[in-house]
């Protein structure tokens, strides 16, 4: 439709037309059975003019039914205006790639934008126009359930892996290329940073931490073109982001210059009233509209009260027309009005969803996903002529896709003991199955006599799906306590002990200390147990990298790398009382960001850097040489770290500023080189703008944030 045309529609629409227009209601209110809508209708007092006039429809699932739905709709409504369907597809629709946090310890762009353009494809030929991913909150305290949905505990890291995604997603032409969805990115804003790690809790900082580290990734899946964005549940400054008028007006639409869609969290609109914002619905619809939320998700605030705001004059008929101006060019975006059923194709869903193809790139992400924490005197890789006991809750659980795969199926997953299968048949496994929490006295004592006949134990370990994610907070995150006791008990009779993780967050590994060997698998999706033995077995040489630091102890939460500069630094005297440290744990994450081993050694030498002086407009070149001393053939990922050793505020004692990931063939060395200019050494000042200081630099070059050759540089300004 032409820009005259959608203009001509928008007028001719009533008002409770536009209104309805911001209303998103999720599937049930267009179920064939009545008896399914009637309860979800009363919940949110709404007409059934309100549902056959919705904007937008929230987890619509299936091609039959995505066309039944729109074709019902458009049917019923006055002006055959579309509506939008959206949907959650996280980490992959049916074939469900690693969690978002493994997801960002591939460090690899090109394959991000890969699961997002298979999640895209079986998305959109399933019916669905927009997916609400990729979630870029920045996550620093693992108590918090949501960390698996995020790429991790660093800014530049996230913001890269968040345009991979957008990109993945959207591609490059939204209106014509039917196998593409559109991207919403969330939770605007700092939704990752609630106090104590309680999910919705109250978030608490300074505009210049909020600017300079949490608004990154927003800011770059923008750039990369994200459609929509989504407010948090969150306050920002006090007030709810849902009604924060400055958070999404000014900084948002001003001075991002985001033209796309403003969404609402699931209710967060009403929740206005809860947070004591707002007085009653009426209030928060008001705040949430001038504030510049476009759709309400799945309450009626809007539906109830703007009709009665815009006649009072609380709020203008133009501030309604540009929200609803919005939608419809998002509409118009995605071609609906030319074609309604976009993508959804029975017959193409069928081959194309959970294809063959799109398991093996599955198999391929999990493999790049899968961090090696600990393999010592080389317990690993495991051999075919080695007898192997798996025990533990992992070793047949299909409960591997995490909390976020909606149509994901676990039947569908494959478990780490079938996909060992694949490699021996020198396996010894238990017929009882073991369970998560409360395994029974038979399980637990064939798991030791097991373990005392194998050369080696392979211990599955681990979460199950619904300890993270959303309303999944937890305030001790060591393992279940009857794991903890067979890893005990099992490292009394073994003669080595392997321990594979599935999992949504860092957790609290104490207790594995004495193992040979740790393999931090997440939840790695549909066929994560069979890259999980590719792994084990040294099909693949694991190279994943932590996205997120993992603690020594609950107690040292929130703990990331990148932090502050403080006046008493542990480093320059440990032995001294008034340090900062505990005087019962260590000051240092048990795993540091960035941290990750492989079956190859590699050492890093030869830091150079081309000069000394850096001016602004040129470049400083730094080299540094890789030696893989192994006979494997290895992927390292090389990170590049600045310290700013002077500033106008206090700086962090380092920062991620660039990496690369490189193969490296056995026995040989690889040299690799950065560029460093003016505009990476810029941070947010006192007064909120972004720009560098002259004055001392250190860079720091390695293989994870803890172990860094390091060289001095100078900015002349
Ligand atoms: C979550 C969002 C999600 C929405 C729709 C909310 O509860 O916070 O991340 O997109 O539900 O499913």
């Amino acid at each position: 439709m032409q820009k005259v045309q959608l203009k001509e529609l928008l007028e001719e629409m009533t008002i409770d037309e536009k209104i309805d227009q911001l209303l998103q209601l999720s599937a049930d209110f267009y179920s064939e059975k009545a008896e399914e809508r009637t309860g979800p209708m009363a919940d949110l007092a709404i007409e059934q003019a309100n549902i056959d006039q919705a904007g937008t429809i929230l987890g619509v699932s299936g091609a039959q039914e995505a066309i039944r739905i729109q074709k019902e709709y458009m049917a019923k409504h006055r002006l055959h205006i579309p509506a939008i369907l959206m949907a959650d597809i996280i980490h992959g629709f049916r074939t469900i790639f690693p969690i978002p946090l493994a997801i960002g310890s591939s460090w690899d762009e090109s394959l991000v934008k890969q699961m997002a353009e298979i999640s895209a494809q079986e998305a959109a030929v399933s019916g669905l126009h927009v997916t609400f991913s990729p979630m870029v909150d920045l996550v620093r305290d693992p108590r918090w359930g949501r960390v698996m949905e995020s790429t991790g505990e660093d800014s530049y890291l996230n913001a890269r892996l968040a345009r991979a995604m957008v990109k993945g997603y959207q591609g490059n032409d939204l209106k014509n290329d039917f196998t593409r969805v559109a991207s919403c990115v969330k939770h605007f804003a700092a939704y990752g940073a609630p106090i104590a790690g309680r999910d919705y809790n109250t978030v608490n900082m300074s505009e210049r931490q909020l600017r300079g580290k949490y608004l990154t990734g927003y800011q770059e899946a923008i750039n990369a073109g994200a459609k929509l964005v989504m407010t948090s549940f969150n306050t920002v400054d006090g007030m709810p982001a849902t009604g924060n008028k400055w958070l999404i007006n000014k900084l948002l639409r001003k001075e991002f210059g985001f033209s796309g869609v403003v969404i609402s969290d699931f209710g967060s609109v009403k929740e206005l009233v809860a947070h004591g914002v707002a007085e009653n619905e009426k209030e928060a619809a008001q705040l949430a509209l001038s504030a510049g939320v476009d759709i309400e998700m799945m309450t009626s605030c809007y539906a109830h009260a703007l009709k009665e705001l815009i006649s009072e004059e609380k709020i203008t008929e133009a501030n309604l027309n540009e929200a609803v101006w919005r939608v419809l060019v998002l509409k118009n975006d995605l071609g609906l009005f030319e074609h309604p059923y976009r993508g959804a194709d029975v017959a193409q869903e069928k081959m194309l969803v959970l294809s063959e193809e799109h398991r093996q790139k599955a198999r391929e992400t999990a493999q790049k996903t899968i961090v090696l924490l600990k393999n010592q005197e080389k317990v690993l890789p495991l051999s075919k002529e080695e007898t192997i006991a798996i025990l533990g809750p992992g070793t047949t659980s299909q409960d591997i896709l995490g909390s976020w795969s909606w149509q994901g199926q676990k039947k569908e997953a494959i478990s780490l003991h079938t996909g060992a299968k694949q490699y021996t048949n020198n396996l010894l496994y238990a017929n009882e199955i073991y369970d998560y929490f409360e395994p029974t006295q038979k399980a637990f004592d064939e798991a030791i006599e097991l373990a005392k006949k194998a050369d080696k134990v392979v211990l599955a370990l681990g979460e199950t799906d619904w300890m993270s994610g959303e309303a999944a907070s937890r305030s001790d995150i060591r393992l279940p306590q009857s794991q903890r006791i067979l890893f005990d008990e099992i490292r009394k009779v073994a003669n080595k002990v392997v321990v594979t993780l599935y999992n949504g967050r860092p957790l609290d590994l104490s207790v594995l200390d004495s193992a040979d060997a740790i393999v931090e698998a997440w939840f790695p999706g549909t066929e994560g147990g069979q890259a999980l033995a590719d792994i084990l077995w040294g099909a693949v040489n694991p190279s994943g990298r932590l996205s997120m630091s993992f603690p020594a102890s609950v107690g040292q939460v929130p703990i990331y790398y990148d932090v502050d500069s403080t006046g008493r630094p542990y480093e320059v005297s440990p032995q001294e009382k008034y340090v900062s440290k505990y005087l019962d744990e260590s000051v240092y994450a048990k795993y540091p960001f960035g941290f990750g081993l492989s079956y190859s050694s590699v050492e890093y030498n030869g830091l150079k850097l081309d000069k000394q002086t850096l001016e602004v407009g040129e470049v400083l070149q730094v080299t540094v040489t890789l030696n893989n001393l192994s006979e494997k053939a290895t992927r390292e990922t090389v990170q590049l770290y600045i310290r700013d050793v002077v500033g106008e505020v206090v700086r962090p004692i380092k920062e991620l500023k660039a990496f690369h990931q490189v193969e490296i063939a056995a026995g040989k060395s690889k040299e690799v080189q950065f560029e460093i200019d003016e505009s990476m050494l810029r941070y947010i000042h006192r007064d909120q703008t972004s720009r560098s200081d002259e004055g001392l630099f250190e860079c720091l070059v390695g293989p994870n944030s803890r172990d860094l050759l390091q060289k001095e540089f100078y900015l002349n300004k």
